[in-house]
């Protein structure tokens, strides 16, 4: 079946897979892990994730390296994020050692959908929690279902490393400003279907969202952080209405590395004036180089991509970044988790 598969030209999309893994939290405790090849889940009318929302995901990815070795990114900063999100919702937090070993082994399980080396596509991997509990109060739930599928994928973009257009349209929140913006719940991608879809339609890859509280600042940008390099430093917002990304992290890390400085801290929307190059990043993401900003409320373009080509920091960020996860280069940040 994988041999009909045209790695080199998978969209981000749903392809099934031969295994998924399940753990029930249950009666205080965490169940076996069982192994299932159904795509399906049963589960009561009542469960508190259909009516309530308690669901928290993740995503992260793993790739078939030049080594022929498969190598899964940061897979501890993705437990502890998962447990982060599910303390902030008042759900079961998944154990840093479960989620590592659930993940290794839904990797092994469905290796010949790992994408080849070369291919430019890799193998995502997508854990949920949710909450099962039949009950109608609004009070968290008592039962868990924490489930990891996988799914070979090439880029989130069709565009690949190409620059895009976003947009800037105030009359949408993804978040609260005190709300669950920092965690990864299913509820923060419903509140931006409106925007996503409005931004899509426009033309545009996604809506560059501002600080919910005060609307001067940029927050992020669609299902991706934003960065941007002003005068050769790396600058990225600090907000508590975002999710912290661990992809912006390493490209954080990265850029200090190459001796280019980086600076987390608010970015007034007008400052998009002075940027020299510009980017969303995320695991699905990557690092895309985005060409122009259009604030549709004052109708001004930002442009940002002077040449419609990616900048100089964006593309040599990208290639370190791809560099490590396909050990191409060393990993000296001890990112990538071996599967044998
Ligand atoms: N921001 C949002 C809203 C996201 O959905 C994602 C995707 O996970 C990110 C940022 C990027 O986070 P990460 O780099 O950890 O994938
Ligand atoms: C990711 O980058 O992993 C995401 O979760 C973004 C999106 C596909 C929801």
């Amino acid at each position: 079946m994988t041999k009909e598969l045209d790695w080199c030209n998978l969209s981000f999309g749903y392809i099934p897979t031969d295994y998924n893994v399940r753990c029930r939290f249950k009666d205080g405790k965490w169940g076996p892990i069982e192994v299932s090849s159904s795509e399906y889940v049963d589960m009561h009318i009542a469960a508190t994730c259909l009516h309530y929302g308690q669901e928290v995901f993740e995503g992260l990815k793993a790739f078939r390296g030049k080594d022929g070795k498969i190598r899964i990114f940061r897979l501890n900063d993705n437990a502890e994020r998962i447990r982060q999100s599910a303390e902030g919702i008042k759900m079961e937090p998944v154990p840093q050692e479960l989620f590592t070993e659930m993940v290794k082994m839904v990797v092994k399980l469905n290796e010949r959908f790992i994408p080849p080396y070369g291919s430019g596509a890799s193998l995502y991997i997508r854990p949920l929690e949710i909450g099962m509990s039949a009950q109608i109060g609004v009070h968290p739930s008592s039962e868990y279902l924490f489930l990891i599928l996988v799914t070979p994928v090439g880029p989130y973009f069709k565009e690949g490393f190409r620059p895009t257009n976003i947009c800037i349209m105030r009359q949408y929140d993804r978040v609260a400003p005190k709300g669950t913006g920092r965690w990864k719940v299913g509820g923060n991608y419903a509140a931006s279907m409106t925007a996503g879809e409005h931004a899509h339609e426009l033309g545009y890859s996604a809506c560059l969202y501002l600080d919910p509280q005060e609307k001067k600042y940029i927050d992020e940008c669609g299902p991706a952080n934003f960065f941007a390099v002003k005068n050769g430093v790396y600058i990225t917002p600090a907000s508590e209405s975002i999710l912290p990304s661990v992809t912006n992290r390493s490209l954080m890390t990265l850029a200090e590395d190459m001796g280019i400085k980086v600076e987390r801290r608010q970015i007034p929307v007008e400052e998009l004036a002075e940027v020299d190059e510009a980017g969303e990043c995320g695991t699905a993401a990557v690092a895309s180089p985005v060409a122009e900003i259009h604030d549709l409320d004052n109708n001004i373009k930002y442009v940002v991509a002077k040449d419609g080509e990616p900048g100089p920091v964006t593309t040599k960020l990208y290639n370190r970044l791809r560099g490590i996860q396909l050990g191409e280069e060393p990993d000296v940040h001890g990112w990538c988790t071996i599967v044998e």
